[in-house]
């Protein structure tokens, strides 16, 4: 059904959905990207999925964008990838069914702006989490082994930032100044540091990861839907009342 993803909604009502590109540590690339923006609306409107936990196959969560999808992009085509993906996760922040990012490994660029599109996040303890765009045309030695030959979304002039929302979403989730330093230096978090600034909810040991991300799951899939929704829809529009209640 998918070429990029993995998707199995358990008769608990928790939908896991697993970005399956393990070879290049799940980067997204157009494909995956276009198979993100129809599963989650096709999650969305399953009334069988009453929470999403987002996952990474194999040692990352997910790498970022796909440097390989990016060198082979014009200058436009590149504006309007980051079009797209501003759309979808814009999509998914939108969506009524609670959805949790549960990372491990790397999350990184647009692996982290996915993850931040999630309601919230929850982390293992070896999870390494950051927005390095700006280090893609760093001097030495900031500049990652993948792009020493010349970064393909760096023109000589004009410029390149976080591309699908972490610019919008980092801040909010940990502060402007926090969000700043992480985006001008590039630097990558521990899962300690990423959850005393706020930027993932909670910590679980690498070995005990996904006993404990399926025990988060099954206790939201749990709730009543209705109230599952309800709840994200007052919070998200800063909302202290929608409707009366029905009784
Ligand atoms: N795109 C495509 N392929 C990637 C990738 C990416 N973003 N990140 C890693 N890979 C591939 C590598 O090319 C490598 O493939 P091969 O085995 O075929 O060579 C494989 O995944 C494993 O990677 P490494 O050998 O580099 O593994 P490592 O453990 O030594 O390093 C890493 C891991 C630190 C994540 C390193 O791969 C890295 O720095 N990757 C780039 C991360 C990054 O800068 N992401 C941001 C992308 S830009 C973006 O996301 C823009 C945006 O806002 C939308």
């Amino acid at each position: 059904m998918y070429e990029t993803l993995e998707v199995n909604v358990e008769s608990s009502g928790v939908a896991t959905l697993m970005l399956n590109k393990p070879k290049s540590l799940n980067a997204i690339d157009l494909t995956m990207m276009m198979e993100l923006r129809r599963v989650f609306q096709e999650l969305d409107d399953d009334p069988q999925a009453h929470v999403v936990v987002l996952r990474g196959a194999g040692r990352a969560f997910c790498a970022g964008a796909d440097i390989k999808w990016s060198e082979s992009l014009t200058k436009k085509d590149r504006l309007e990838s980051n079009r797209l993906g501003q759309k979808t996760f814009a999509r998914i922040e939108q969506m009524e069914t609670p959805v949790v990012a549960a990372v491990h490994g790397y999350a990184l660029g647009g692996g982290l702006e996915l993850a931040l599109a999630a309601d919230f996040i929850v982390a293992a303890d070896d999870a390494q989490l950051g927005l390095p765009e700006i280090t893609l045309s760093a001097e030495p030695p900031y500049r990652p082994k993948i792009t020493e030959d010349g970064d393909p979304d760096q023109p000589e002039f004009g410029g390149q930032a976080p591309g699908w929302g972490g610019t919008k979403r980092l801040p909010e989730r940990v502060g402007r100044a926090i969000a700043k330093e992480l985006m001008l230096t590039g630097v990558r978090v521990d899962a300690e540091r990423a959850l005393r600034i706020g930027l993932v909810n909670e910590v679980y040991p690498a070995d005990q990861f996904d006993e404990q991300v399926a025990e988060l799951g099954a206790r939201i899939a749990a709730m009543n839907p209705y109230n599952t929704r309800l709840i994200k829809e007052l919070v998200n529009h800063g909302y202290d009342m929608l409707e009366s209640h029905p009784s």
